[in-house]
């Protein structure tokens, strides 16, 4: 059920309308609380249990969630717990309503990741104030996402004034995440190497047309330039608060464990691991993609190419053979 309210008083009218869901079992709340939020203004969407409570956070993009704890089926908890893992839901701020007194909800509400906390009964005026603070920290978030979308986006186009690189990026955080997926990693990693593969090279942008198009190898001295990438990138995207866990594979995507990779000429476990598989599937999404002065490599030539490459010293053998297993890929070596 959507309503919009009417009424709005003097102090809603310097806040912004929030969307709001509010996930309660009982109906007398539902109700209240609809009738509170909706004379301030803001868009209630009402549900009573935690299923419907999460298909509603994806459909509706609510600015503040209300999670009353103990709901039927999937009970508030866990419902959190979803939305902070899924990476289109978890910036969006959750409030677990709970009993005054019941410290282990908290507790393990915190552990879900839950922002705030509303104690039953709810007294009008925290409600009021918890749901205009939490849509302002909405509304932040959203600005930042939005500067991420558009930090995508150049990354694209740069991508897009080299024919020959077309789908890279999209490739990189596909392969990046199987990989990631594959070792075991968690959630904000995957979620931190899919973004990255999108945005690894937007350094990209402050290195001349003439060296990034060049058809042929680089001289010395372009070389240089070409590798001042992975700083200006990381430069970009240091403002920004949702990129941090991602500037890591920004500046040392091209780092190697034997200390040969640029910018800093990191060794061994210096290299993060999150930039270690971003620069294996990076090297690899190069060897099978055509270049001006060669053709495509076949997958088995590109794998014993990576095999090598571990030989050397550059990449960990496990997660080469890891991600070389997730392309059914065998090399006799
Ligand atoms: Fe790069």
């Amino acid at each position: 059920m959507i309503a919009s309210g009417s009424q709005v008083d003097s102090a809603s009218a310097v806040s912004r309308r929030a969307r709001v869901l509010v996930a309660d079992d009982t109906e007398s709340i539902r109700a209240l609380f609809q009738k509170l939020l909706t004379n301030e203004g803001h868009q209630v969407i009402s549900v009573e249990d935690g299923i419907e409570a999460l298909d509603a956070a994806r459909r509706h993009r609510p600015d503040v969630i209300l999670l009353d704890v103990g709901m039927p089926g999937i009970d508030g908890l866990e419902v959190c717990r979803q939305l902070k893992s899924d990476p289109s839901t978890r910036l969006t701020p959750v409030v677990l309503v709970t009993g005054l007194s019941d410290l282990s909800d908290r507790i393990k509400g915190i552990e879900a990741g839950a922002d705030d906390f509303l104690s039953k009964p709810v007294h009008p005026h925290e409600l009021r104030a918890r749901v205009a603070s939490l849509s302002r920290v909405k509304q932040l978030t959203d600005a930042l996402d939005s500067a991420e979308a558009a930090f995508v986006a150049l990354a694209l186009t740069i991508e897009a004034r080299a024919p020959m690189m077309n789908g890279h990026c999209e490739r990189l955080a596909s392969h990046a995440v199987v990989l990631g997926r594959t070792l075991g990693l968690p959630a904000e990693d995957l979620d931190a190497l899919h973004r990255g593969g999108y945005l690894h090279d937007l350094g990209k942008v402050g290195v001349p047309d003439s060296i990034l198009l060049k058809p042929g190898p680089l001289t010395a001295e372009e070389f240089d330039l070409m590798k001042r990438h992975p700083d200006i990138g990381d430069m970009l995207c240091a403002p920004l608060q949702s990129l941090q866990n991602v500037r890591p594979i920004i500046r040392c995507h091209h780092e190697r464990l034997d200390g040969s990779g640029y910018p800093q000429a990191l060794r061994g476990d210096e290299v993060p691991l999150l930039a270690q598989i971003v620069g294996i599937v990076d090297v690899f999404d190069a060897l099978t993609s055509k270049r001006p002065y060669r053709d495509a490599l076949k997958l088995e030539d590109a794998a014993r190419h990576l095999i090598g490459e571990v030989e050397e010293g550059k990449f960990a053998r496990a997660h080469v053979e890891a991600f070389l297993d997730t392309l059914h890929t065998t090399v006799s070596v």
